[in-house]
C-alpha cells in the first residue's frame, strides 16, 4: 500500500490518497482546537491515543453489527481506511446532560436521561456547524430517509455498545459525536471515536476524562487521555 499525495488536512487529521481509489490513509496529529478553531493547542501524544482508540472500538463495533471504515492499523498515527463520501452531519447522542445541551436548556450538567436523546448539527465551518433536525437533514438534501434512519439505527447501537465498553473501564459515557459516510452505496462509521469527540467521566468521581479538560482549561489534559488509554487496556 502506497501513501500518495495529501488530499485533506483537518484540524486533527491528515487524509492521504493511496495507490487504491477505495481507500485512504488517516494520520492522526497532536493538534487540538476547540470553539469552531478559536481555540488551539497542542495535546502531546494524542494522536497516537486517538489512532489506537478509535480502530480498538471500530473493529469492537464490526463485531457488534455496525459496519465501519476501518481496514488495517498501519502505524502508531497512521490507519488505513475505506474511500468514503462524508455524511455532512455531526451526529450527537447524549446519555447525560452536559455542554451545550445543558447551556442551550438550564440543565445541571450530570444530569441522567431516562432515554438518550439524539441530535444533528450541519457539518459546516462557516456556519459554525448549526443544530438542525432530520427534516432540515433532508431540505438541505444530506440525506435521504433510508440514509437518516440507518443513521439513527447505527447511532443508537453504538451508544449500546460504547457505554457497556467504558463502563468495564469504570468510565461513564456521558455523550458523544460520530460521523458516517457512503461507501459504494452503503452507510458506514468513518472519523473517529476518541477523548476528543466523547465526554468520559469517572464513574466514582465525574472527574472529567476527556476534551472538556482542554476547552475548559482544566488541566492534566495529557493525564486524562492516558488516564482512559490504560484503563481501556490498549
Ligand atoms: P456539545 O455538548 O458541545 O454539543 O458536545 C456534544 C458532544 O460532541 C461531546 O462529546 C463533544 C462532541 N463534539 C465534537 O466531537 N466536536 C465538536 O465540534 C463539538 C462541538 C462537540
Amino acid at each position: 500500500m502506497e501513501k500518495l499525495d495529501l488530499l485533506y488536512e483537518g484540524k486533527a487529521k491528515k487524509v492521504f490518497a493511496t495507490d487504491d481509489p477505495d481507500a485512504l490513509i488517516v494520520d492522526y496529529k497532536d493538534d487540538a482546537t476547540a470553539f469552531n478553531g478559536l481555540k488551539k493547542g497542542t495535546i502531546v501524544g494524542k494522536g497516537v491515543i486517538n489512532n489506537r482508540m478509535t480502530n480498538h472500538v471500530f473493529q469492537l463495533l464490526e463485531k457488534e453489527g455496525v459496519p465501519t471504515h476501518f481496514i488495517q492499523e498501519l502505524s502508531d498515527r497512521e490507519t488505513l481506511v475505506k474511500r468514503v463520501e462524508i455524511v455532512p452531519l455531526e451526529v450527537i447522542i447524549r446519555n447525560v446532560a452536559a455542554g451545550s445541551f445543558s447551556k442551550r436548556l438550564g440543565v445541571p450538567e450530570g444530569t441522567l436521561f431516562e432515554e438518550p436523546t439524539i441530535e444533528f448539527s450541519y457539518k459546516n465551518d462557516d456556519l459554525g456547524d448549526p443544530l438542525i433536525n432530520d427534516y432540515f437533514a433532508r431540505a438541505l438534501n444530506l440525506a435521504t430517509w433510508e440514509e437518516i434512519e440507518t443513521i439513527k439505527k447505527y447511532a443508537f447501537k453504538v451508544n449500546e455498545v460504547l457505554k457497556a465498553y467504558f463502563l468495564q473501564a469504570g468510565i461513564k459515557l456521558i455523550d458523544f459525536k460520530i460521523e458516517f459516510g457512503r461507501f459504494h452505496g452503503q452507510i458506514i462509521l468513518a472519523d473517529e471515536t476518541s477523548p476528543d469527540t466523547c465526554r468520559l467521566w469517572d464513574v466514582n468521581t465525574n472527574e472529567k476524562l476527556d476534551k472538556d479538560r482542554f476547552r475548559r482549561d482544566l488541566g492534566n489534559v495529557e493525564e486524562a487521555y492516558n488516564e482512559v488509554f490504560s484503563r481501556l487496556g490498549l
